[in-house]
Formats: structure tokens, C-alpha cells, sequence
């Protein structure tokens, strides 16, 4: 297998004094850092665009009160402004109706200075995701969740692909970057097969030669299947399940995972209990064995905006040109 080397973009885990025994060797993966670079391509290619009297327009819809979707939206908003483009926020109530969103959608399709259009999931239960999916340019989705760019991307096709996916391989392509970012011939396991993640990230990893393995809820033997991969991504939305158990040593693992638990007060820093944010990775048990490893905060979350905003710049480019 390659081995996978430590770049300018990882620091050492530094092992805390109760795990002598089994010390974290992994190296962190920054992926804050890294969304910083690709930030800041996206800002000079916006101000580029900009003498041709361009400025790239982002429009994010969002519906009712789900607080993690709140968060969300803040942060790409924020994102979009200091990226230089134009940022259009439309929040609509819980009890908007499925033809007011497609309305919404079909005029933000007809808005010149509209270049990519986001609707945040998930949609309040009276709404088919489908349906409003379908309904948004596939020019201007930004998010690669139309049937058309969900094609294009297992066709291997120019598609604008969906932005965690997209952030995890650059990621990786960072981590593998003294074999010039080659994934080739690697056996990549993806935990997970929702539309947003799993599913193109597999078609992402067969892109780029990888073997791909997914496993998902009804697989048999997961942990040692996954024992088995050089490269192990993690989407399934349940705390800290994967652990060194699963983890062949020396493995690169990219944890998409944010889940809020709660912290009693004894095994809380601050002595009160709260709730903090966790992955789909143990991240200590699987630091001890895993090459390189994504933390939780400050992995793959921040990759996602700037996979976003750089979805939008390609947009408006090709709407421009
Ligand atoms: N909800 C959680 N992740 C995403 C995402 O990547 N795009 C959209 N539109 N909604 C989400």
C-alpha cells in the first residue's frame, strides 16, 4: 500500500498523559487550514471574475427553526460576503407550502444574478425533497444534488458534485500528497450511503481509482470489512461508533460525522455538563492506529463551505461564459 505521508497541513495528535499505553499516532488532518486555501483561490477567482463584470450570487433558502440548519446557513452566508460574491438569504416559515418553495425556486432559476441556489435540508415533512430538488437548474445547483448532476458524477462526467464529498478528496488528496495526491489502486471503504454523502463519495473515490467498498446499515461484518481498507470515510451519523477495532493500522480516516451529545459534568472540562460535538469516529481509540485522521470540529466541516463556494464560482464561470 501507499503509504500516506504528513504534509505541511498535519500536526502531530498530541497524546493526552492518561493514554501512555496506547498513544495517538495519527496525524490531524487540519481541515481548517485547508478550507483557508481553497478560500482564498475562491476569492481571487471571484475578484477575477469581477473585471468582467461578473460578481458570483449565491441564494440559500432556508425553512422553519431547526437549529443546526441555522448554524449552517449563518456560517455560508458570512462565507459568501467575505468571498466577495453576492449573498441572498431567504428564510421562509414551517408552514410554507410546497408550491410558495417552488415558486421561490423557479424565480431564483430566472434571476440573472442568481449563479448557484441552495435549499437547505431537511425540509419540513409536507415537502418532497424530490420534487424541489428537481425543480432547481441543474446549472445553478451548487449543492450537485440534481438527478442530472448526480448522473454526470457516476458517469464520471463534468458535474457539479456535492460539497462534503468534494471537501473529503481534496483532504485526501492533501494527505497522499508526496504520491502527487494519487489515491490509484488505494481500497477505500465508505460507512454510509445517503445521497448527500456516502453515494457520491463512493463515485468520487471510483473517479479517482480507488477500490471502493460501501458499507451501510444491513452490511455483515462491517468492522471487518473495514479492517481491510487503506482508506476509511465515515458518514452515518452515530456517535463515535467506529473504533480501533475497525481500523487497519497505518489507515486514513476522514470522519464527516457531527453529532451533539451531552456531557455530564464529570467528564466535562469546565466541571457543568453541556453538549459537544462529536464524530462517527472514537477519535482517541482510532488516533492510535489510523496514519492520518480528520478531528471533530474542524475537519471536514469547514471544507464543506468552501467546497460550496467554490461550486458557485464554477457555476457563475460557466454561466458566464
Ligand atoms: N443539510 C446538511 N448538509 C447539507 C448540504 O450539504 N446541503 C444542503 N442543501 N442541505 C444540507
Amino acid at each position: 500500500m501507499n503509504t500516506p505521508t504528513a504534509t505541511a497541513t498535519t500536526t502531530l495528535v498530541t497524546a493526552p498523559s492518561s493514554e501512555a499505553v496506547n498513544p495517538p499516532r495519527a496525524h490531524l488532518i487540519d481541515g481548517k487550514a485547508a478550507s483557508t486555501r481553497l478560500l482564498e483561490e475562491v476569492t481571487a477567482g471571484v475578484a477575477e471574475l469581477a473585471t468582467r463584470g461578473v460578481t458570483p450570487g449565491l441564494a440559500v433558502v432556508l425553512i422553519g427553526e431547526d437549529p443546526a440548519s441555522q448554524v449552517y446557513v449563518r456560517n455560508k452566508l458570512k462565507r459568501t460576503v467575505e468571498c466577495g460574491m453576492h449573498s441572498f438569504e431567504h428564510r421562509l416559515t414551517d408552514d410554507t407550502s410546497e408550491a410558495e418553495l417552488l415558486a421561490l425556486v423557479a424565480s431564483l432559476n430566472a434571476d440573472p444574478a442568481v449563479h448557484g441556489i441552495l435549499v437547505q435540508l431537511p425540509l419540513p415533512e409536507h415537502i418532497q425533497e424530490d420534487a424541489v430538488l428537481e425543480a432547481i437548474d441543474p446549472r445553478k445547483d451548487v449543492d450537485g444534488f440534481h438527478r442530472m448532476n448526480v448522473g454526470a458524477l457516476i458517469q464520471g462526467a463534468d458535474a457539479l458534485a456535492p460539497c462534503t464529498p468534494t471537501g473529503c478528496m481534496r483532504l485526501l488528496r492533501d494527505t497522499f500528497v508526496e504520491q502527487g495526491g494519487d489515491l490509484s489502486g488505494l481500497h477505500a471503504v465508505v460507512i454510509g450511503r445517503s445521497n448527500i454523502v456516502g453515494k457520491p463519495m463512493a463515485s468520487l473515490l471510483l473517479a479517482a481509482n480507488c477500490s471502493v467498498t460501501q458499507l451501510h446499515s444491513r452490511s455483515r461484518n462491517p468492522a471487518e470489512l473495514c479492517r481491510q481498507a487503506d482508506i476509511v470515510v465515515a458518514a452515518v451519523g452515530r456517535p463515535n461508533m467506529i473504533t480501533a477495532e475497525w481500523i487497519k493500522p497505518g489507515a486514513v480516516v476522514i470522519d464527516v460525522g457531527i453529532n451533539r451529545i451531552e456531557q455530564s459534568a464529570e467528564d466535562s472540562p469546565t466541571g457543568q455538563a453541556r453538549t459537544r460535538l462529536v464524530g462517527d469516529v472514537d477519535f482517541t481509540s482510532v488516533a492510535s492506529v489510523a496514519s492520518a485522521i480528520t478531528p471533530v470540529p474542524g475537519g471536514v466541516g469547514p471544507m464543506t463551505i468552501a467546497c460550496l463556494l467554490a461550486n458557485t464560482l464554477t457555476a457563475a464561470l460557466r454561466q458566464s461564459s
